[in-house]
């Protein structure tokens, strides 16, 4: 988590750093600080908080300086507080830094550096790490990039770090090991990022250091990234961005997560543009086909994941068996990585995640090809780690995803998954053609689909003025339907802060009915699908203890409608892709009930966007 960025060049810094800080909020939000290079010195702003309220005190000072970095956190070692904010300076008060990582063995480092008479002023790992660095450059007698380089040699953990010289600030040194970290290159400039949306509107050329490599940044002379074992000069690549900056601003939406669930219909249409193509009858994944045998003759495949991509694993799960006849397991990354997981070669490993840079997927990842296993990314992030450390892939081109409770990444991944599961029930010659082509159309009308549901945006509102204040709520589904009760409870967990717990529906007999009173909320998502006369008898169930029930059903429904207190509707469409229409109310249901409880829904306490610590 945090987010860093760094610029050295010829223009103001503090804009530059401040509008990125902005953009990488999504990454941690507990405090952030800026340090600016001034006539010899740092100047120093730091502050508890949102990048805003850091703004507003150093805009009452000076902000002049053209090189800088800046950092917004999401807390590991300390809590938030103005003195756990980075950047960091080291005692002798030459060299700033900030960190976005865990510095595994810190407490060593910090006595090694105590016993040699450092002092400690935050709580933090970072300072730590400046420290270490300061006392190898004293030792060495050397230039910084030499000192971070012997130091990070020695250093056990994850880290993407920025850091200068006040005595040498034309030149900024960097480094990563399994936390992001991006160049932007302009004409006389350059900037840093942990990903490339701080400098958007000032170039379009990047490098993504790779893990393990080090880089010398000055504004006008060539990069010089190294391995930091070994110094040997990387030869890296220049990327082309694609992304462009309405895509990464709100366009009039008071939140970027109602913006994203709007763009769902759009989203999805992208994910599948060129890939599915129901005239031809076919589907084409550059990604699928390379491993095509390898998908065929696969055992078993291991779906890997977190949060929200592992619900649409579960989407997934139900797919691939019942179209692929290919038995799945669906892992949580963080279980997946330290167990002693039975991974055989002929097993297909499909990792999934929004940001491409979740750390305990990318474990599960590094853990399956150690184990020789095809491990295939569905990724929304290009570029990221993940797409990058993986065979294959297909990513999901739902645009930049900034709200934290994920929506339009969700349904993305699910229409991919969903490609997938019928291409490969097709080359495993598990389904007849015309139930694959009947998939096929519909899959192509489902973000018409998505747009029907949006229009239920008012309802939705008007139910959730009517639960706001409940301190409890239970989501049921069944079949491929299940996982979004799950997602539902998750949304509404995240951004509104109500305990919510998504369950199967026939087993809540099994417990969760006793919670069930005239207080509780219960969702009920309730297509006409699969196993629908289960699920109207359920809802009764509810209903006999004076739960209040919100069901999302079919079109023209009969049977829920009789029992339950509010239905949204979804337009009638093949079980299968149920859950990319069933999903959409719950999202809005969440978020209408965050913003009435004054929640950020964008910025839910606690949280991130993207989880680069484990
Ligand atoms: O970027 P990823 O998809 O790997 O992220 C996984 C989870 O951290 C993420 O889905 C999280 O659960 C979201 N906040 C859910 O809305």
């Amino acid at each position: 988590m945090c987010g860093i960025v760094g610029y050295v060049g010829d223009r103001n810094a503090f804009p530059i750093l401040v509008n990125g800080l902005k953009r990488l909020e999504y990454r941690g939000y507990d405090s952030s600080g800026v340090a600016l290079a001034q006539n010899g010195e740092i100047t120093l702003y730091k502050k508890q908080g949102m990048v805003k309220a850091m703004e507003e005190l150093a805009l009452a000072g000076d902000t002049s300086g053209s090189t800088g970095i800046a950092h917004t956190r999401w807390a590991t070692h300390g809590q938030p507080s103005d003195e756990n904010a980075h950047p960091h300076v080291s005692n002798s008060g030459n060299l700033v830094l900030v960190h976005n990582g865990i510095i595994e063995n810190y407490q060593a480092l910090k006595e090694l550096l105590q016993d040699n008479g450092f002092e400690f002023h935050s709580e933090t790992d970072t300072e730590v790490l400046v420290n270490f660095i300061q006392y190898i450059q004293d030792q060495e007698d050397c230039k910084l990039k030499k000192a971070v380089r012997i130091a990070l040699a020695q250093v056990i953990g994850a880290y993407a770090i920025c850091i200068y010289d006040k005595n040498k600030p034309e030149e900024v040194v960097v480094a990563k090991l399994g936390s992001p970290l991006v160049i932007g290159l302009g004409v006389n400039e350059k900037f840093i990022g942990s990903d490339a949306t701080p400098f958007l509107e000032y170039t379009k050329d990047a490098i993504y250091l790779e893990d393990g490599e080090m880089a010398t940044l000055t504004a006008e002379g060539e990069l010089d990234i190294r391995l930091i074992q070994s110094d040997k000069a990387v030869n890296a690549q220049v990327h082309k961005l694609q992304m462009d900056l309405e895509s990464i601003e709100k366009g009039g939406y008071d939140y970027f997560m109602m913006k994203e669930i709007y763009e769902q219909p759009r989203a999805i249409y992208d994910t599948f543009r060129g890939r599915l193509l129901p005239e031809q009858g076919m589907i084409k994944m550059s990604g699928l086909e390379e491993y095509a045998d390898r998908f065929r003759n696969a055992d078993r495949i291991i779906m890997t994941a977190c949060g929200t991509s592992w619900h649409s694993a579960l989407v997934a799960e139900y797919l691939f068996e019942e179209f692929a006849r290919i038995p799945v397991e669906v892992e949580y990354g963080s279980e997946f990585r330290y167990r002693n997981p039975i991974i055989r070669k002929n097993d297909v490993v499909i990792a999934i995640s929004q940001s491409g840079e979740t750390a305990d997927t990318l474990a599960a990842i590094k853990m399956a090809k150690e184990a020789g296993a095809m491990v295939f990314g569905i990724c929304n992030v290009p570029g990221s780690t993940i797409a990058r450390e993986t065979h294959a892939g297909a990513y999901t081109h739902a645009g930049p995803e900034i709200g934290v409770a994920s929506t339009k990444a969700f349904t993305s991944q699910v229409t991919v998954l969903t490609m997938m599961a019928l291409e490969l029930g097709k080359i495993r010659g598990e389904f007849s053609t015309s139930q694959y082509r009947a998939l096929l159309n519909e899959l192509s009308v489902i973000p018409k689909k998505v747009e029907k549901v949006l229009e239920s945006k008012e309802l939705v509102e008007e139910i959730s003025a009517l639960y706001k204040d409940a301190n409890n709520a239970l989501y049921l589904g069944r079949g491929v339907n299940f996982p979004i009760a799950l997602e539902g409870a998750l949304k509404l967990k995240e951004i509104s802060y109500i305990h919510a717990e998504g369950y199967p529906a026939a087993e809540m007999k099994h417990g969760p009915i006793a919670l069930i009173d005239e207080n509780m909320p219960v969702i009920v998502v309730a297509p006409n699908a699969g196993h629908y006369e289960k699920l109207v008898s359920n809802v009764q169930e509810v209903k006999a203890r004076h739960g209040k029930v919100i069901a999302v059903v079919t079109e023209g429904d009969t049977e829920v409608v009789q029992s339950a207190d509010h239905v949204i509707e979804i337009p009638e469409t093949l079980e299968a892709l149920t859950p990319l229409l069933t999903v959409i109310p719950l999202q809005l249901l969440s978020y209408y009930i965050a913003v009435m409880r004054g929640c950020d829904v964008d910025r839910p306490r606690n949280l991130a966007k993207s989880v680069t610590v484990e």
